[in-house]
């Protein structure tokens, strides 16, 4: 709920959509597109998949692979994130949060693919996620697959170069971009706290876990819940570069018939 309302804030406040869904250094075409192509290829994508993107955000790397599939639906429970994704276009069914914020509603088994891509940092704990991977177990058509990807991983956790890491980084980032607004990195990143009540008066409600590298979950847990409910599960470090690329993996789950 903390993250909806932090990623509800961000769209009503800040006016360009690269930014809106929080990707550090933003989600330019280019990106979303080289995203896309690898993600693509991952999923095996063909043209005649159903395509549901769960947690889609305004719809950037969405856009750039429903040309490749013969349906594409965008689903996300932020409400201003969907309106935004609605405005910016393409052949792409949205679908929102349901009345007073309760998950978005969807059609049992009726997606050959399911992309669920950077959003699960938004999970604190083994059992949220299980819960989301309940959710897209419910959606996927018999022998689909599903790629939960950019997943924080805690085998690479490690990887977080704490100091260094993120100043390159966050000077390019929405949050860079908020400095704009008297948010100022050098001053902030030393006291968090004082950083989340800027951003508060901002309008912004930042959840409680902003700011810091996620822990990460563990590969084994995510790869047993997809495994018990009949999936086969590979594991791929993701091998293009982005800014969340050296600590998270992509889970690409095969059910079958
Ligand atoms: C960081 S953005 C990523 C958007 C896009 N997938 C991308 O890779 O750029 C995360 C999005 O996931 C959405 N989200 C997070 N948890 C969700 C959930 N349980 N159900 C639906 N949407 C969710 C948020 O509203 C937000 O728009």
């Amino acid at each position: 709920m903390q993250w909806a309302g932090f990623f509800e804030s961000l769209a009503n406040q800040e006016p360009d959509d690269e930014f809106v869904t929080g990707r550090p250094g933003g989600l330019s075409p280019e990106l979303a597109g080289r995203i896309a192509n690898d993600i693509a290829a991952k999923m095996d994508l063909r043209a005649s998949d159903t395509l549901l993107d769960y947690g889609s955000g305004t719809g950037a790397i969405t856009r750039a692979l429903a040309p490749r599939v013969a349906e594409t639906t965008a689903v996300d429970r932020t409400a201003s994130v969907i309106e935004r994704g609605m405005a910016g276009g393409g052949d792409i069914t949205w679908v929102g949060p349901g009345v007073g914020g309760s998950p978005p509603t969807l059609s049992h088994g009726a997606f050959t693919k399911i992309l669920s891509y950077y959003n699960a940092q938004t999970f604190s704990t083994h059992s949220e996620l299980r819960e989301h991977i309940e959710t897209l177990r419910q959606a996927v058509a018999r022998a689909g697959t599903v790629m939960f990807g950019d997943v924080p991983d805690l085998e690479r956790s490690g990887q977080w170069k704490s100091g260094e890491r993120g100043r390159e980084e966050n000077r390019t980032t929405w949050m860079g971009r908020l400095q704009k607004r008297d948010i100022d990195l050098e001053r902030d990143e030393r006291n968090l706290a004082a950083f989340s009540d800027r951003l508060k008066g901002l309008g912004i409600e930042p959840p409680s876990e902003f700011g810091k590298p996620h822990p990460g979950f563990d590969r084994d847990i995510v790869t047993r819940m997809f495994r018990e409910i009949g999936g086969e599960v590979t594991i791929v470090a993701q091998p293009i570069e982005f800014p969340n690329a050296h600590t998270s993996v992509d889970y690409v789950v095969q059910f079958s018939e």
